[in-house]
């Protein structure tokens, strides 16, 4: 590990392994935690446990799922020799952990989970009303706190849970931290959250069908956004528009550099350029954005056995980190591995 790796302070998230990451997953997460790998001691870790806790009937690519989530993390810049990139389910310290935890948190806490009820509504092809649902914000808890963690990089719809985690933790170090607490009380670094819209103008989702993936090839980009919504005030070329009514403006507005941001605002609001042409250079952007990233994807696409050890070895060191929290935890409750003599005997 490098040099004042135990002085920085710890970061952990996680991302579900949703296969091939788009660009709202980029924007909205990764950026921002390759941004941070050289600041914090971070652990990211693909979620796969999570995964079940809505799709538990067919985990037949659940780890296909993983595995790609991992291509995207090592394309997009996270480097292994500065953070630890690992799988939830090879660390079973997360579940021991979430066991403890689900004796210690009254119902209450994870129904009034704001999203536990909206998704119940919501979500109507599959029944969530399953106890692992129900606790999932508690395999969150324990995900961070195992590895004691002090900060979680998450959007703005994971506030919640974070704060649910520092209840957790409290609750814990009153009954078992006899005057020392065991657990910190991490704190979320809320991910600024850029507008990017989908190809229909809606947010970004899988689920919408409106995505731009980052392995996507420039072709597809450039076919992609040609067929991106625009403006609906400009109708006709001589119409003029306004960037800031416009999807593909928003994507000017992250991806473009200044220049073209100027030609942007100033070619759309006096109708002096087409959104053809508009379009192109948002493809330019992207594509250049996109370019290294794919160069980095190929050697693991070829060989995804080179990925799958790198998370593998991450998942080594994420064991060892959390199975240090675990003995102060079983210490804590009394529940050490070791042998103690019964009260009263010396042996
Ligand atoms: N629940 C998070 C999501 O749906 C994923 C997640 C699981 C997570 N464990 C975590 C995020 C721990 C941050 C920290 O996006
Ligand atoms: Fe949108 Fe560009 Fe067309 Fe303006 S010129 S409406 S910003 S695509």
């Amino acid at each position: 590990m490098t040099p004042g790796a135990t002085t920085r302070k710890r970061v952990l998230s996680g991302m579900r392994p949703t296969g091939k990451l788009h660009l709202g997953n980029f924007v909205g997460a990764l950026q921002n935690w390759v941004g941070m790998q050289d600041q914090y001691e971070c652990f990211f870790c693909v979620v796969d446990w999570h995964a079940l806790t809505t799709d538990y009937a067919d985990t037949s690519r659940v780890k296909e799922n993983s595995l790609e989530v991992a291509f995207d993390w090592l394309a997009a810049g996270l480097d292994p020799e500065k953070c630890v990139l690992f799988f939830q389910s090879h660390v079973p310290e997360h579940a021991e952990l979430h066991l403890l935890f689900s004796m210690i948190t009254p119902l209450g806490w994870l129904e009034r989970v704001p999203t536990y009820k909206e998704q119940r509504e919501n979500i109507k092809d599959k029944d969530l009303g399953t106890y692992g649902f129900l606790g999932y914000p508690l395999l969150q808890a324990a995900d961070i706190l195992v590895y004691k963690a002090d900060c979680v990089p998450v959007g703005e719809d994971q506030v919640a849970h974070v704060e649910l985690t520092r209840e957790i933790a409290r609750r814990f170090n009153a009954f078992y931290g006899s005057g020392k607490p065991v657990f910190p009380e991490p704190q979320s670094l809320l991910t600024p959250a850029a507008k990017l819209p989908g190809t229909d103008g809606r947010k970004m989702s899988k689920s919408y069908g409106n995505t731009i993936m980052l392995a996507d090839p420039e072709p597809v980009v450039r076919q992609k956004l040609k067929t991106m919504v625009t403006d609906p005030a400009r109708v006709r070329r001589s119409d003029p528009g306004n960037p800031d009514l416009c999807p593909v403006g928003d994507l000017h507005k992250i991806f473009s550099s200044n220049e073209t941001m100027a030609k942007v605002n100033d070619g759309c609001r006096t109708a002096g350029i087409g959104c053809i042409e508009c379009k192109s250079w948002a493809a330019d952007s992207l594509v250049r954005l996109l370019k290294p990233m794919q160069e980095r994807r190929k050697k693991f696409e070829q060989n995804p056995r080179l990925a799958w050890d790198i998370l593998e070895a991450g998942s080594q060191r994420a064991r060892q980190a959390a199975g240090e929290t675990m003995q102060d935890v079983r210490a804590a409750m009394h529940m050490s591995l070791d042998y103690e003599a019964p009260q009263g005997r010396a042996d």
